[in-house]
């Protein structure tokens, strides 16, 4: 081959690499319900990217159970999660939308992880800390090691891009490191992903204590609107949402409460809060809430009549995540065997 010919061919590869997809991985554990924070603050993001993108949206199962599940109960939420993915937008006819347990190369990559991860390192993750004095009777090591299946989840695909919430930055970071050693000991493996971490806004907060973040798995229904919540049910909790003394409908320092509602609002109907909040100045929190309530059943509306349509379609959804698994199983097996070879271990 001609030195010229060698050299357009590497820019044409140059121009491929440019214009090839970015992979985006993200996933959400089937714990508790899916909750209009996760929607806002996570599954609502990853719709548009499915255009740009070559994506795959997971529900962790193998995660969720570093907690004890009813397994009757596991199976169904695990269905509901996947039939929400689709229902809030999710394509599968642009993404892989599937579960974590059909594709085994997961728990494979997770253990050779293991071994290039130090417990020092894992001992200082905060969810790690946070969860075990949750759940001091059942401090298990996949407690221990949950963000190394969380690293192997992201590495196994070559992933560029990670959409998660903040909460998950130092998981992201740890899934960096590992990276990056492993690919110091045998060469370029793995991708180093990169966390998309949505601005501040989308972080919305729990209705019953606006200082924590609305988690799926509160104790408290009242804490969180679930996804699939009726309407008279989202008002209701709208109504009970905890507020202040002060009485305005303004951002501001020690109004934890109406800083939620408004970023509620503001993110649910794509106003900003400046605006939302000159608008409502003079309204009592009784009618500003019934307002937020009010956007929020809109939102919500499409989303629900969608997952009862699909519920309606059961073969349709299982089409769905075994194809997407088929699909997964071949990427990630690329990468498996890779990280095998690298390894040592002999080839099938
Ligand atoms: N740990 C994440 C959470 O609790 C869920 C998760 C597991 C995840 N694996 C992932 C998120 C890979 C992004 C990418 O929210």
């Amino acid at each position: 081959m001609s030195e010229n010919k060698e050299a357009d061919l590497t820019a044409a590869n140059t121009e491929n690499k440019a214009a090839k997809k970015k992979r985006v991985f993200s996933g959400v554990q089937p714990t508790g319900r899916l909750v209009l924070g996760n929607y806002l603050g996570a599954v609502k993001n990853w719709v548009p990217m499915q255009d740009e993108n070559e994506c795959c949206f997971c529900v962790v199962d193998q995660h969720s159970i570093t907690v004890r599940q009813d397994p009757k109960e596991l199976r169904q939420r695990c269905l509901d999660f996947l039939t929400l993915y689709i229902a809030c937008g999710l394509d599968p006819d642009k993404s892989l939308i599937y579960f974590q347990s059909h594709v085994p190369a997961h728990a494979q990559l997770a253990w050779v992880l293991n071994c290039y991860t130090y417990m020092g390192e894992l001992s200082r993750m905060t969810q790690f800390k946070e969860k075990s004095l949750k759940h001091q009777d059942n401090i298990n090591a996949g407690l221990f090691t949950y963000p190394v299946l969380m690293a192997a989840d992201i590495l196994l695909y070559q992933t560029d891009l990670v959409p998660v919430g903040i909460d998950q930055k130092q998981h992201l970071e740890i899934a960096q490191i590992i990276a990056k050693r492993f690919n110091g000991a045998y060469g370029d493996v793995f991708r180093i992903p990169e966390a998309i971490i949505p601005k501040v806004g989308a972080k919305i907060m729990s209705l019953q204590d606006p200082t924590s973040k609305m988690s799926k798995s509160d104790v408290n229904p009242k804490a969180y609107i679930a996804v699939l919540d009726e309407p008279d049910t989202i008002i209701k909790k709208m109504k009970s949402a905890v507020t202040d003394s002060d009485g305005k409908v303004e951002y501001g320092d020690g109004k934890d409460g109406i800083n939620n509602l408004l970023t509620i609002y503001s993110v649910a109907t794509g106003e900003s809060i400046e605006s939302t909040q000159a608008r409502f100045a003079n309204l009592g929190y009784g009618d500003f809430k019934m307002q937020v309530a009010e956007a929020v059943v809109e939102l919500l509306r499409p989303v629900r009549e969608k997952y009862y349509d699909l519920k309606k379609n059961e073969d349709y959804v299982k089409s769905v995540y075994t194809k997407s698994a088929d699909v997964a199983n071949k990427i990630a097996g690329r990468t498996m065997d890779k990280v095998y070879k690298k390894i040592g271990f002999i080839a099938r």
